[in-house]
């Protein structure tokens, strides 16, 4: 394999741009052109496609987002808009192609390898580490401890005037940001989708603290569960007295420096990614296990279903008592 693409695809995510400068140099240090798709699927579908070089990819290791840029492609769902990108990729010679993303963009790299026959690596690339055949996903270390920080304030403001707070934060369906950020934070409470929650058991242990004398209660809700405004009206109704706040942290969590483990996933996922490519190994998506860099088959990564820790979930419920 000569010449290689890379592209970030979907939500973005801090490492991303980490990874893309691996992706390069390590290709370039092994002899291979590479070159980079702008805005995900759909860049390769028009033709976005640009050589890049060493310098190409210099001063971004510690910028969040992606210099390639991002989008979300549901056209790439259809064969015919499949074709048009392999066609640009065969008329650069591309061969290979990395795709540093979440599922939605690992089912592109699927089907176009099973379909038309390109070798695709994938890359995990989002902040909702909602990839079970992987421990983490590039940019979730970083989006917890944003979550921390944010935690960190509110709670020092929420304690001054002795409130409830809902800290509603993003992660789809999965609940690890949450999970993570609440543990680090000391929340009193964690709601995530994976673990059915009891509104008379939460409206009963913020009461108790009340009436203990705990002067502030941090409730860490994961967007898959409801909305934190939503949540307030059945405490509320349910005989939550006293002031409740709600804070929705947004895209704050999706941006910013990547963090050193961040950093380091990056480098590590990207060798693995242009090591298979070069043993013409496509078809696998590469990921970390017992701190340990793993491949797997894109079809397998993507039936494995939920890696919640309930253990962790247990303690950090006992803890935040
Ligand atoms: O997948 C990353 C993520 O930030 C989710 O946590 C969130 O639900 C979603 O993307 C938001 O997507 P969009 O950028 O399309 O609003």
């Amino acid at each position: 394999m000569k010449k290689i693409a890379v592209l970030t695809s979907g939500g973005d995510a801090p490492g991303m741009n980490a990874c893309v400068r691996a992706v390069v140099r390590y290709a370039i240090y092994n002899g291979l052109n590479v070159y980079g798709i702008e805005r995900g699927y759909t860049g390769l579908i028009n033709n976005n496609i640009k050589e890049m070089n060493k310098r190409s990819v210099s001063d971004i290791i510690q910028r969040g987002g992606t210099i390639l840029k991002t989008a979300r492609c549901p056209q790439f769902k259809e064969d015919e808009y499949m074709q048009m990108a392999v066609d640009n990729m065969e008329a650069y010679g591309i061969e290979g192609l990395v795709v540093i993303g979440g599922d939605g963009s690992y089912r592109g790299a699927l089907d176009l390898y099973k379909k038309f026959g390109v070798q695709t690596i994938g890359i995990p690339g989002t902040i909702d580490n909602d990839l079970a055949y992987t421990d983490y996903t590039l940019g979730f270390d970083t989006s917890v401890n944003t979550v921390v920080s944010a935690i960190n304030n509110l709670r020092d403001t929420m304690t001054s005037h002795e409130r409830v707070c809902i800290i509603e934060v993003m992660g789809r369906k999965c609940g690890d940001i949450a999970l993570y950020a609440g543990i680090c934070g000391g929340a009193e409470i964690i709601l995530v989708p994976e673990v059915e929650f009891d509104l008379k058991t939460v409206v009963k242990k913020i009461c108790l603290n009340q009436r203990v004398g705990k002067n502030s209660d941090i409730i860490v809700l994961a967007e898959g569960v409801c909305k934190a405004e939503e949540l307030k009206q059945q405490l509320k109704d349910n005989g939550v007295k006293g002031s409740i706040k709600t804070t929705t942290l947004g895209y704050i969590q999706r941006g910013g420096a990547p963090s050193m483990s961040d950093r380091v996933l990056a480098a590590r996922c990207a060798v693995r990614a242009v090591d298979l490519l070069m043993a013409n190994m496509g078809g696998r998506v590469v990921g970390i296990k017992d701190n340990q860099i793993i491949d797997v088959d894109i079809e397998e990564a993507l039936q494995k279903h939920s890696k919640f820790d309930k253990t962790l979930y247990d303690t950090a419920m006992i803890l935040g008592l």
